[in-house]
């Protein structure tokens, strides 16, 4: 018989409950979901449909109510947020910034080995390595979120749970952050988790896709068969208001 080899990550009629009785808010319920070794499964679903809820419980930093979360790699999930301005240290510089998780996983890494590193890092996020030294103000938003790029595979991950790091960016700007999150997929071997409100982004770079709506999984399936043939009328309205918004992603994304 052959043996299937266990996902990377395993979420399991995960739910997450806010607050209790007539208070509570069920942002999270009956949630499953699968991320295989290297790839890039999306997570789609408008404002408030429980994305974030279901990253940071992911990420340990919000507790299950019910289900299980399991991975079958140790220390391998990073995190990247949307607003890099905020979960970027503003009194480190780049350097430091980029090598922290390094320390904060128990790493003894000299200063030093850490400065060359970070370099190496810069480089593998196409910074420029004279900007080591600055600090996160002194950047743009597309440059900002390279840096958490940069500190988020500075571990060497197999799995990196993206929210909505494209939606603060100009469109522009998109486009070359999620092309670097597919150069850096196949050249390390990394699997996203990648959330956006924004069908075309997620088209753009997953290949299996879940459609979440009102904290719950509507559809799920292969890229082409979401985009192609939804069968949900929620779907079809986040298709609808990917077109409406016509970004050059959604060109390149949609033209086959
Ligand atoms: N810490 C919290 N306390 C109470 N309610 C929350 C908290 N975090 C999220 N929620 C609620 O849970 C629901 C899902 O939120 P969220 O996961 O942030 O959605 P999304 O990321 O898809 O926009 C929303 O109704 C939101 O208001
Ligand atoms: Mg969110």
């Amino acid at each position: 018989m052959p043996v299937d080899p266990a996902p990377l990550l395993r979420i399991t009629n995960l739910s997450v409950r806010f607050g209790s009785g007539d208070k509570a808010v069920p942002a999270v319920r009956g949630v499953s979901l699968t991320v295989d070794a290297g790839e890039a499964v999306g997570l789609v679903g408008e404002s408030g449909s429980g994305k974030s809820t279901v990253a940071r419980a992911v990420a340990g930093l919000t507790t299950p109510t019910a289900g299980s979360i399991r991975f079958n790699a140790r220390r391998s999930v990073q995190m990247i947020f949307q607003d890099p301005a905020g979960s970027l240290n503003p009194k480190l510089r780049l350097w430091a910034i980029v090598t922290e998780p390094l320390r904060v996983a128990g790493d003894t890494v000299a200063r030093k080995d850490r400065r060359t590193r970070a370099a190496d890092l810069f480089e593998s996020v196409g910074l420029q390595t004279e900007a080591l030294d600055r600090y996160p103000h002194q950047l743009s938003g597309g440059q900002r979120q390279r840096v958490a790029i940069a500190r988020a595979i500075s571990t060497r991950p197999k799995l990196i749970i993206c929210d909505e790091p494209t939606s603060a960016l100009d469109v522009s700007v998109q486009a070359q952050v999620v092309n670097l999150l597919r150069d850096l997929q196949e050249r390390f071997g990394l699997a996203y988790l990648f959330i956006s409100h924004d069908l075309a982004v997620v088209d753009h770079l997953c290949t299996r896709i879940y459609v979440m709506k009102s904290g719950e999984i509507v559809e799920s399936g292969p890229r082409e068969r979401i985009i192609d043939a939804p069968e949900h009328v929620y779907t079809q309205a986040l298709l609808d208001a990917a077109r409406a918004s016509a970004p050059p992603l959604v060109g390149q994304a949609f033209s086959g």
